[in-house]
């Protein structure tokens, strides 16, 4: 195929040139509706590209990404990686089924368990007691796992972890494949991987089955651009379009669509290039920060401490208690004193998503602010969490995420010892610290409700303030067969 095409953006621009005019939809009619106010922020082009597209442009788009990173089938979606992931597990699994799942997932991954109706069998996360983060689990959990449960659907992994930690895919898929199930992979972070061999290996060519993206998250697609990956034979193509169809809109956006394209092209033509630069620029980052007094990043040595097999150099984790301050609040002070935004503080470390479009002058700028927070601290202001060792926050799965989701709830102040009816995920990274189903224990109330004085995002718990909990009333609880 020539890759050098583009047949959304093409067809978004034929669309233009032909002086089409619509009587159906988009109502805007190529933005002439829209406000000066609107156009000043939103830009009218945005809108002159916001057209109703010809199927076979997408489908032609599909088959030149799928072609690039060595892919059966890759499917664009629209809503982010939630969907995405929704689509995948309604493909493998369903009502009853089981499927091993990744405890260290992402929230919309438990909502594909409540709408699927499936039940997981839980592979435990690696805590790393020097690093203090959790690894994804290791071949020989899930190898383990398989022997036990023989009545898996299939499995999911979530690969490499917000602090860039990666799982052996190709071990895992391999194992996977032995017992005849497909192995899913949550590689949202990973668009680019293909394109650069310093990159963690591409789950796709590790021998994933299905594989989920965010083109937005550290690539070049618009907010909310995702694609699905296939490979192998193990999944039918056709029972993931009918999945997608029952779930998404009927509307795709031309211009996620279009941002896909050209993130495709361009990482085709010049991905190597752009990425060996964007490394080079992390790693000289890392090494002049490995020398700033009381600061410590995570480097490459981490892979082969316990289940680590790939690591991405371009997650920068940038350890600050050696200030005495907790990521969070180092968050805060960078926003406010610099106005720069991390993507993830935690109990102890800044997180950093670099990427190719991330320029000299950009680096400058995020050395200069770190270099002035060691130099500068702020006066602490907050006292760190309390994170309980990993095997205090292995909650019991007392019941069925979907059965406890939809049973009679009430709100508690006193959780402990009741089955959650909630999600509630400190962001980012949106990994659950209890879900529904999973039995509240002292650790985890504690460990949410200290965090959360320390400045932790919790959006979805149904009491923002933590004072009360949804639980499953008593006379409801269904204990898990
Ligand atoms: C690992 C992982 N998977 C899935 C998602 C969901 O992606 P999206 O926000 O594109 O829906 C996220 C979002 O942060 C994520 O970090």
């Amino acid at each position: 195929m020539d890759q050098e095409t583009t047949p959304v953006l093409d067809a978004i621009e034929r669309y233009r040139r032909d002086d089409h005019y619509t009587f159906a939809l988009p109502g805007h009619r190529l933005g002439r509706g829209i406000d000066d106010r609107t156009a000043a922020v939103l830009g009218r082009d945005a809108f002159e590209a916001d057209v109703i597209m010809a199927k076979e442009a997408a489908s032609d788009a599909e088959a030149l990404l799928a072609e690039a990173v060595g892919a059966r089938q890759a499917v664009f979606t629209t809503c982010g990686s939630s969907i995405s992931i929704h689509t995948a597990m309604l493909t493998v699994t369903g009502p009853g089924k089981k499927i091993l799942v990744d405890r260290n997932v992402h929230k919309s991954v438990v909502a594909s368990l409540i709408l699927a109706g499936a039940e997981p069998v839980w592979l435990r996360p690696r805590w790393d007691a020097e690093n203090q983060i959790a690894h994804p689990a290791s071949a020989d959990d899930v190898a383990a796992a398989l022997r036990e449960h023989r009545d898996l659907s299939a499995a999911l992994m979530i690969t490499p972890t917000e602090y860039g930690t990666g799982a052996d895919v190709e071990g895992i898929a391999d194992l996977c494949h032995r017992y005849g199930i497909p192995l899913l992979v949550d590689e949202a972070w990973g668009a680019h991987f293909p394109f650069h061999p310093a990159m963690p290996t591409a789950a796709i060519k590790a021998g994933a089955d299905l594989v989920v993206q965010s083109l937005h998250k550290a690539d070049g697609g618009l907010c909310q651009a995702s694609v699905i990956l296939v490979g192998g034979h193990l999944v039918d193509p056709v029972d993931l379009r009918l999945r997608l169809d029952l779930i998404t809109t009927t509307s795709p956006s031309a211009l996620l669509y279009g941002s896909i394209d050209g993130f495709r092209r361009r990482m085709v033509q010049e991905g190597r290039e752009l990425l060996e630069a964007a490394i080079k620029r992390t790693n000289d980052l890392r090494k002049h920060l490995a020398g700033v007094p009381r600061l410590q990043v995570i480097d490459e040595s981490i892979i082969g401490h316990d289940s680590v097999a790939e690591w991405d150099p371009m997650k920068l984790c940038v350890d600050v208690s050696g200030l005495g301050l907790t990521g969070y609040q180092a968050r805060d002070w960078l926003e406010e004193r610099h106005r720069l935004t991390a993507q993830l503080g935690d109990s102890r470390r800044l997180i950093f998503s670099l990427t190719y479009s991330d320029d000299d002058a950009a680096f400058e700028r995020l050395r200069g602010a770190l270099d002035d927070l060691a130099e500068n601290p702020p006066q602490p202001d907050r006292s760190a969490p309390r994170i309980p060792p990993l095997q205090e926050l292995d909650l019991e799965q007392a019941m069925n995420p979907r059965d406890a989701y939809f049973a009679e709830t009430e709100q508690v102040s006193d959780p402990v010892g009741r089955i959650a009816a909630e999600m509630i995920s400190p962001y980012p990274p949106g990994v659950p610290a209890i879900l529904p189903g999973e039995r509240f224990d002292d650790a985890v109330v504690t460990y949410l409700r200290s965090g959360l004085e320390a400045g932790m995002i919790l959006p979805d718990a149904s009491d923002p303030k933590l004072e009360t909990f949804r639980v499953v009333t008593r006379e409801a609880e269904r204990p898990l067969r």
